[in-house]
């Protein structure tokens, strides 16, 4: 390192980093900040003996970093694109402030190649989230930029280790390659489905853990499309938070649904015989599809779930359901007409979808005019309509809400940043409007949100 400036270092251990980019200011900055993120182009095996080109990641040399932050700890994120195309970097789930939330035109402009944002902010909640693209957001999500978030409680509840786990499907050929992204008939229905099934970008890979260990398991739906029921087999497991929120009693690990953009915490008790066959599973007729292994190792820790102390809940305001106003949303077709425009963070050329009939006209610089705009501070029932046949994992950011009724089915309470819509359901959920902004509200099928289905709602300050 000798004779090296800090500035000479950092070019050098930036790998595909142009010199432009992590130069000057940006590079100064980086030095100051917890973590670092490089939005990189690269080539990576996903499939066995081949070479997947042109993946994208937010690190120059491997999948996305899992970043880990604390409750009510201020952080700083250094974001440096150093991708032929412009990106933002949003947080999903976190209640964070508006022009911090990486959503292009709405809080911020993209970052272009070469340049650099330095996200701030304090997460006010604990669990698990994760961070993806908010332009171009098809494509970069298709080649691999989905990474997970995890805030720390300042209690640890007793886990002997922590294992997240990011399950995403990528559209390859057996020779390992991208195959188109999606098809445009099945963007205006369910959406496209992915060829490969990964964890952690890795097609069933196996996981050794100590047998008889107390293992917090956080899984993450960072796919763009598939809504699927989990299962952890062949050992103890209960679920002990959706969506980053902790459930007020755990359930049997058996059948979780998650939509795309949706969390599962799950508290796994390892078996001790090393014989053991301990299965991530996806329900699937005709089979179930493993997605991860886990393997006992060595003598059992002889640790019991009971051992655990309950999660904290996070402080998510209470709405007053008695004074709330009920705000209409309707989730459908498009209407005619209306081609999306042009934007550097991409369109699709198709307009499928809509909210409240209209569809959103593309990620393009403002004005832009909210679906709704609330009070801060009141409370307010969103009444979610699916008109359509096809499901919507329903996300709004900024703000969380708990699930209130549905006219299809019994809802659990649960407190949430992302409510999949059955096909024709209608959802009522509660939330207080306590972050001021503009938050984008969208279906996570990401086929459905870059076809229309999204817009967003003011929070007035
Ligand atoms: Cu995870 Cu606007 O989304
Ligand atoms: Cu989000
Ligand atoms: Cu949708």
């Amino acid at each position: 390192m000798l004779g090296l400036s800090r500035r000479e270092f950092l070019l050098g251990s930036a790998g595909t980093l142009s010199a432009f980019a992590a130069g000057g200011f940006a590079a100064r900055q980086a030095q100051a900040a917890e973590h670092a993120l490089t939005l990189s182009s690269l080539d990576h095996g996903i499939l066995p003996d081949t070479v997947t080109k042109a993946m994208m990641s937010f690190a120059a040399d491997g999948p996305p970093p899992v970043l880990r932050l604390k409750q009510g700890q201020k952080t700083a994120i250094e974001v440096t694109n150093a991708l032929d195309e412009a990106s933002v970097v949003h947080w999903h789930g976190l209640r964070i402030a508006n022009r911090m939330d990486g959503v292009p035109y709405l809080t911020q402009n993209p970052i272009e190649t070469g340049q650099a944002f330095r996200y701030e902010f304090t997460p006010p909640d604990a669990g698990t989230f994760w961070y993806h693209p908010h332009c171009n957001t098809l494509e970069q999500i298709a080649r691999g930029m989905t990474g997970m978030l995890i805030v720390e409680d300042g209690e640890d509840p007793g886990f002997d280790k922590d294992l997240p786990l990011n399950i995403r499907d990528f559209r390859l050929g057996s020779d390992g390659q991208f195959i188109d992204f999606y098809k445009p008939r099945n963007a205006a229905r369910g959406g496209t489905l992915g060829t490969v099934s990964t964890v952690n970008w890795q097609v069933e890979p196996d996981f050794e853990l100590e047998a008889g260990s107390l293992v917090r398991l956080r899984l993450a739906v960072t796919d763009l499309t598939r809504v699927g029921t989990y299962a952890v087999e062949g050992a103890q497991a209960l679920v002990i938070a959706l969506d980053s929120n902790p459930l007020p009693s755990p359930v049997p690990a058996a059948d979780i649904t998650l939509a795309p953009g949706q969390r599962a915490d799950i508290a796994l008790r390892v078996p001790d015989g090393e014989a053991a066959d301990v299965r991530l599973v996806r329900r699937k007729s005709g089979g179930d599809k493993v997605l991860a292994r886990f393997r006992p190792a060595g003598a059992s820790a002889r640790r019991d779930l009971r051992e655990l102390k309950p999660l904290n809940p996070n402080p998510v305001p209470e709405a007053d359901l008695n004074n709330a106003e009920v705000l209409d949303f309707v989730f459908g077709w498009s209407p005619e007409g209306n081609a999306p425009r042009p934007s550097i963070c991409g369109s699709l050329g198709y307009t499928f979808w809509s909210i409240n009939r209209i569809a959103w006209t593309g990620d393009a610089p403002g004005p832009l005019d909210p679906l709704a705009t609330l009070k801060q501070g009141k409370s307010y029932i969103l009444r979610l309509r699916n008109e359509s046949p096809n499901a919507h994992p329903i996300h709004l950011h900024g703000v969380s809400f708990r699930l209130l009724n549905s006219n299809k089915r019994k809802l659990p309470p649960l407190v949430t940043d992302t409510a999949l819509l059955l096909k024709e359901e209608t959802m009522d959920v509660a939330l207080v409007a306590d972050n001021p902004g503009d938050w984008a509200f969208h279906c996570h099928v990401i086929e459905h949100q870059k076809t229309g289905l999204t817009g967003f709602l003011r929070i007035e300050g």
